[in-house]
């Protein structure tokens, strides 16, 4: 069932997602050579809390941290570790969200660690760009498959491929709510955007095939083929005056 949320709703919901957009520029602030993904992972623990919101992921299904920290070939959650170092060159996909009142946030991006490849950059700002494609596509009185489409035939059109096995969501008092979100579509083809729906848009982009696994270790995701991977993720509500992205500092 799509739960529509009231105005007082969404200015909690703003609330958890400031919190989330603030987590996530932390940790992406703090992506360095010799830095350990348990230690951005407490750094983003540590800033939720202080806000008075709690982390989201942690214990969600048994999910062990606060966040997803995926590095290069890996696509998203990656557990934190305090074995795991990010290099120079590797681009760090980070996922993240915070829960306040009630309400969900839930937001991701791909960082840079130093310098990276020309094909590396080129896969993230495609990414990112993608997500604002489906942003911008997420109208009232349009379908879930016009995200879809702005989103896969941005990046196909770049050569790059949509993984399938994992979509975005509904977002409110659960973390994932329907509708499912995909990011691959047909224009109007899906459920109605509605006002008051607030769903979370990620695009999660391989340079190569679209196919994935998981790791033993149950959560880790990586590209079948071992290519490159990147993330964007905004938690966005549908009004009538368009859509608003909720998860902004
Ligand atoms: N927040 C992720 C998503 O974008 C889900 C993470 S699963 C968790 O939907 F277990 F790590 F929380
Ligand atoms: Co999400």
């Amino acid at each position: 069932m799509v739960v529509l949320k009231t105005g007082r709703e969404l200015k909690i919901m703003r609330e958890a997602c400031r919190i989330s957009a603030g987590a996530l520029k932390l940790v992406g602030s703090a992506v360095e050579a010799g830095v350990t993904t348990a230690e951005l992972d407490r750094l983003a623990e540590e800033y939720i809390r202080k806000q008075g919101a709690v982390p989201n992921f942690k214990n969600y299904e048994g999910y062990p941290a606060t966040a997803c920290i995926s590095i290069n070939n890996e696509v998203i959650h990656g557990i934190p570790s305090n074995k795991r170092r990010i290099q120079s060159g590797d681009i760090v996909s980070v996922d993240l969200g915070a829960k306040l009142d009630g309400y969900h946030g839930d937001n991701a991006a791909t960082f840079a660690c130093g310098d990276i490849s020309e094909e590396a950059k080129r896969l993230m700002d495609t990414t990112r760009e993608s997500l604002y494609e489906g942003i911008a596509a997420a109208c009232a009185g349009g379908r879930i498959g016009d995200i879809g489409y702005a989103v896969q035939s941005y990046v196909e059109a770049r050569g790059y491929s949509v993984v399938r096995q994992f979509v975005g969501h509904g977002i409110g008092t659960q973390m994932h709510e329907a509708p499912e979100v995909p990011n691959f579509g047909i224009k109007g083809r899906g459920i109605r955007l509605l006002p008051g729906m607030t769903i979370a848009i990620e695009p999660m982009i391989n340079i190569g095939k679209p196919d994935v696994k998981v790791l033993p270790d149950g959560w880790t995701v990586i590209t079948k083929d071992g290519s490159l991977s990147a993330h964007f993720e905004h938690t966005v509500a549908i009004t009538t005056e368009g859509p608003k992205i909720l998860t902004v500092v």
